[in-house]
């Protein structure tokens, strides 16, 4: 089996991650984290969301996080944007990079943006073509690839269209969202070589949550199908506020440990990715979901 040399670890647990906690998390605490992750190695920081704070009020403090982070010139530093009203958010904020998204599946759509599938490309089209205007580069994620959770099975001919649609419209990269992380190897596999037939493999990367704890093992189904680019979460958190029964993101150090084993290079210091995850998980009062994170942490005491 032949294996990259190193993989890109996204980082996406102080947005996805902090979007989904029941308590809001301090302004402070929030760089703090930031910081620690960027300490850790972890070069793609995915800080927050220029969203509505009436839907997702754990992420009002938008402006204020990207502002009192210590910037490192060789860190991207990125937030999501749902419209033209976060992407200008976001530009005022120098964010280096944005992300955009839209949905495979109507019914998710609709919960989570309040629009269709058709009306997201429209808002989406001018906002993508802003940012690269103003030098930022855009990323696309297509959620619920794997599984809706309120139409139930998606099949690869749905994410294709839309991946394609979002590559050709500018973004560099389409991450694929198992958005409630219902997916298992095997419709990994036919949804990158899917996906992979209509825009290079290179340009696509996985965001798998681990409801069924499958993300791992999903995550190596995409290795051996060529993906190089992960989304994870350290600890394991995150979920979508409107997707129901989505638990968490892949753990980074799950991630991390399973390349250490595969020879393959992260950038990422283990011991100080396991202190980002402590202190976070102290903030929030309770312990990591990284199965990794507990055995290492046990291990430390
Ligand atoms: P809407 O209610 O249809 O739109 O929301 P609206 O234009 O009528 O706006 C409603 C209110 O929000 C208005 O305020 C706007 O001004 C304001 P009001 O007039 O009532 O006082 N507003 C904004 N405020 C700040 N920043 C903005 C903004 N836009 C409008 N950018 C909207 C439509 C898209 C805004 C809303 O549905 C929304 O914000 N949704 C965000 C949902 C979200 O953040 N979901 C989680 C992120 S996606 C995710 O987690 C999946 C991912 O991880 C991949 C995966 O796992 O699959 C990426
Ligand atoms: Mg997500």
């Amino acid at each position: 089996m032949h294996f990259p040399k190193s993989v890109r670890l996204y980082e996406v647990g102080p947005r996805d991650g902090l979007q989904n906690e029941p308590e809001i998390v301090p302004t402070a605490v929030k760089i703090d984290f930031i910081e620690r992750l960027v300490a850790a190695g972890l070069r793609d920081i995915d800080v927050t969301s220029f969203v509505s704070p009436k839907w997702v009020p754990q992420m009002a403090d938008h402006g204020e996080v990207m502002e009192g982070i210590t910037r490192k010139a060789d860190v991207s530093y990125s937030a999501l944007v749902p419209n033209m009203r976060g992407l200008e958010g976001a530009l005022r904020a120098r964010a280096d990079e944005v992300g955009v998204f839209v949905s495979a599946t109507e019914e998710f759509s609709q919960k989570n943006i309040n629009c269709s599938i058709g009306e997201s490309f429209q808002r989406l089209e001018p906002v993508v073509a802003a940012a690269r205007a103003g030098g930022v580069r855009v990323r696309g994620y297509v959620s619920c690839v794997l599984g809706c959770p309120y139409a139930g099975d998606v099949v690869p001919a749905q994410v294709v269209p839309l991946a394609k649609q979002l590559f050709e419209m500018g973004c560099y990269e389409v991450s694929l969202g198992d958005t409630v992380g219902v997916g298992t190897a095997l419709q990994v596999q036919n949804l990158v070589e899917a996906v992979g037939s209509a825009i290079p493999v290179e340009n696509i990367a996985l965001h798998l949550h681990d409801t069924y704890g499958q993300a791992i093992a999903n995550a190596f189904a995409g290795l051996q199908m060529g993906i190089r680019v992960f989304d994870s979460s350290v600890a394991g958190l995150g979920g979508c506020p409107f997707a129901k029964g989505a638990s968490g993101n892949m753990a980074t150090e799950d991630m991390v440990y399973l390349c250490e084993g595969l020879g393959i290079e992260t950038g990422v210091d283990m011991a100080a990715l396991l202190a980002a995850g402590r202190y976070i998980c102290a903030q929030l009062e309770r312990p990591p979901m990284s199965k990794v994170a507990l055995a290492l942490n046990a291990r430390r005491l």
